[in-house]
């Protein structure tokens, strides 16, 4: 039987690897830094299935290029570096990886906010170089969760496990902003409010939404001088939600109190941004999802997905839209 071919634009884990091999010769870029475009065009051609990562821009350009692929299967739940339109036009099959990362980016998204608010890096960075003088009645001192009201956009799969670990820090209230309400919001007890009354409202706003034509930029000046001055700004979905000046002007401006971010744009951010400088700002280096077993359990997928539509079986997680 002939054997489907397959490109895989990073090094992943062996067991993906074997998986895929049992059926299809695989071709890889194995370079640490993502497949650089002219390599991705080149190997495109003839190929069964891409195994793509949330780094790789695949648009009309690569597509004109897959005269054979059959399916797209990217390490990730989030597709906005796919051309959906573009490739369901050509019939092409898409996978991705919801749920199992959840938890992972959830824990994630605690850990920042946590980091942020009590400023642990700043604090780690003085005790480090003497800064720590003695105990200080105010010194250090950030916001806590305890009697908050914690304001959660999108209220998708990752923004009802955030609200599920916030609450047992004793917060007031969860607020939640999303296209349509969610019934699991009743047992949490999160309540749906509009976006406006969210921000004015929240002392935590945690930005969990999915980046589309609807959401890309919802966070410009406006949206920040809603928020109270005393309001930590979290992220970890996609940077491009933001409109990145507006953020250095609110955190320069005293507008909000501050900012952890574990994505921005564009990424890596050069190191002479001015959100490294300002101290008010902690950035994490798009590691929502990395713990080890869950990336495993993701290049399993991944590829678990191109083996099923290869095979014309139903997709374990196949984008649907
Ligand atoms: C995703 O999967 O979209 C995350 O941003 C990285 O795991």
């Amino acid at each position: 039987m002939a054997r489907f071919s397959v490109y895989i634009t990073r090094e992943i884990s062996e067991e993906a690897l074997k998986l895929l091999s049992t059926t299809c010769d695989v071709t890889s870029w194995t370079g640490p830094d993502p497949v650089p475009r002219d390599e991705l065009l080149k190997n495109i051609p003839n190929k069964d299935a891409l195994f793509c990562l949330l780094t790789d821009k695949i648009d009309k350009e690569v597509l004109d290029k897959a005269n054979k692929l059959k399916v797209i299967s990217t390490m990730s739940v989030g597709y906005d570096h796919l051309d959906v339109g573009e490739i369901k036009k050509r019939n092409i099959k898409i996978g991705y990886t919801p749920n199992i990362l959840t938890d992972a980016t959830a824990e994630l998204t605690i850990a920042l906010l946590l980091a942020t608010s009590r400023r642990l890096l700043e604090a780690s960075e003085e005790a480090r170089k003497g800064g720590w003088q003695a105990w200080s009645p105010f010194w250090m001192c950030g916001p806590g969760l305890g009697g908050a009201t914690v304001g959660i956009v999108g209220f998708g799969r990752i923004g009802q496990e955030v609200a599920k670990r916030i609450k047992p820090f004793n917060t007031k209230q969860i607020l939640y902003f999303n296209r349509s309400v969610r019934k699991e919001a009743n047992a949490i007890g999160a309540l749906k409010v509009d976006l406006d009354e969210l921000l004015t409202n929240s002392d935590f706003v945690i930005v969990c939404c999915a980046l589309t034509s609807e959401t890309k930029g919802i966070f410009n000046d406006e949206a920040f001088r809603k928020m109270k001055k005393s309001a930590v700004f979290i992220n970890t979905s996609r940077g491009a939600v933001v409109d990145q000046d507006a953020l250095v002007r609110a955190l320069t401006n005293d507008e909000i109190w501050g900012a952890g971010l574990d994505v921005m744009t564009p990424e890596p951010l050069p190191l002479d941004h001015p959100l490294f400088k300002l101290k008010n700002c902690v950035i994490l280096p798009h590691i929502g999802s990395a713990c080890i077993a869950t990336r495993n359990e993701m290049a399993l997928l991944t590829a678990g997905n191109i083996l099923a539509a290869l095979e014309g079986k139903k997709m374990p997680a196949e984008l649907e839209e």
